[in-house]
């Protein structure tokens, strides 16, 4: 098993990090096009195999001959976000690396699985599927795992207990627009809502959406521990073909009566990357969340279109 993580910057080398430290693949390779910072950083993380105890063998380079042969990718190159911006205000720029990373990385890797970090996440997801030509079950976005974990996060704050026994789901696309689901959240079984009032719950949801911009504010750019753990989650559960039920970003086939674009939905993962999509029973609340945030997803390609043909 073989895993490339392109862009070793904050959110890379805490995929990679957070990879090896599983012990579960034979190599991992860190590419960016700064030359040295893979390098460094693959070195760096080599020499803690002695205190972590793993075998991978991790290699940084600026070449992509070192990607070939992967089975799963993770993309976490393009610009991170900076105090006043949205992830939307990404979209160009980032939209241009992630296909040129995407064209270098699949010529050489036709076989492999891509996950997608960069932002804005769902409309990447959708640039990287395009510019692979590969099937849709192997090409998903990291989001929903993020932010479901930092709302499970909150709510153990909260009420005092252990995230270990809080499950959860959100669906939707990353962070502002993202659907709560309360009623599908439980606490050691019980669900949240006979042990939280309303408004507390709407308070720990709004504090959800806006959790990336939370951590922006106080540091001057965005997240990598728990993007970094929520990507490497994903590597695992198809590494191990453990058939994990996780929020990602998938292609819509007709599922919530979307079609057409990349979104968070729960999904079964495996071997063969996405190998279901859930579909749970909406409210019809829900169902217009949902499509409110679909239709951010739409005029976030249509902006990316216009900024394509300028
Ligand atoms: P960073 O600035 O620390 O690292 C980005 C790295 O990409 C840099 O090392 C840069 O040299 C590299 N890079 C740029 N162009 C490249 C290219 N053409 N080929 C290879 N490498 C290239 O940024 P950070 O914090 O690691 O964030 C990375 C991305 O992930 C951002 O777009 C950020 O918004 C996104 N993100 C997404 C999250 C999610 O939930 N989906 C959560 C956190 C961050
Ligand atoms: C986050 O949610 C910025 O998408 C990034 O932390």
């Amino acid at each position: 098993m073989k895993v490339t993580v392109i862009g070793a910057g904050n959110v890379g080398a805490t995929v990679a990090e957070c990879v090896v430290r599983k012990d579960m693949v034979d190599e991992l390779v860190l590419i960016d096009i700064v030359d040295g910072l893979p390098q460094g950083k693959a070195l760096d993380m080599a020499e803690s195999a002695p205190i972590h105890l793993f075998d991978t063998r991790v290699v940084g380079t600026n070449d992509y001959a070192d990607t070939a042969g992967s089975d799963i990718c993770v993309i976490t190159a393009g610009l991170a976000r900076k105090p006043g911006m949205s992830r939307d205000d990404l979209l160009g720029k980032n939209a241009s690396i992630v296909k040129s990373v995407t064209d270098q990385f699949v010529a050489l890797s036709p076989d492999a699985t891509i996950i997608v970090v960069s932002n804005p996440l769902d409309v990447m997801t959708y640039v990287a599927y395009m510019a692979s030509g590969f099937p849709s079950n192997r090409v998903l976005g990291m989001a929903g795992i993020l932010d479901t974990a930092r709302y499970r996060a909150f709510i153990a704050m909260e009420l005092g207990v252990s995230v270990k026994d809080i499950q959860a789901l959100l669906m939707g696309g990353h962070g502002d627009t993202m659907v709560p689901l309360p009623r599908y959240t439980t606490v050691g079984g019980i669900p949240l809502p006979e042990l939280m009032e309303a408004d507390k719950i709407d308070a720990i949801v709004d504090r959800t959406k806006f959790g990336g911009g939370e951590i922006v504010k106080l540091m001057g750019t965005s997240a990598w521990y728990a993007p970094g753990a929520a990507a490497a989650e994903m590597v695992e559960a198809i590494v191990k073909d453990s058939s994990r039920v996780l929020p990602c970003a998938v292609w819509m086939n007709g599922q919530y009566g979307l079609d057409g674009i990349f979104i968070g939905a729960p999904a079964r993962l495996g071997k063969n990357g996405v190998e279901e999509i859930i579909e749970v029973e909406l409210t019809d609340d829900e169902l217009a969340l949902m499509q409110g945030s679909a239709q951010h997803v739409r005029d976030n390609l249509a902006a990316l279109e216009r900024i394509q043909n300028s």
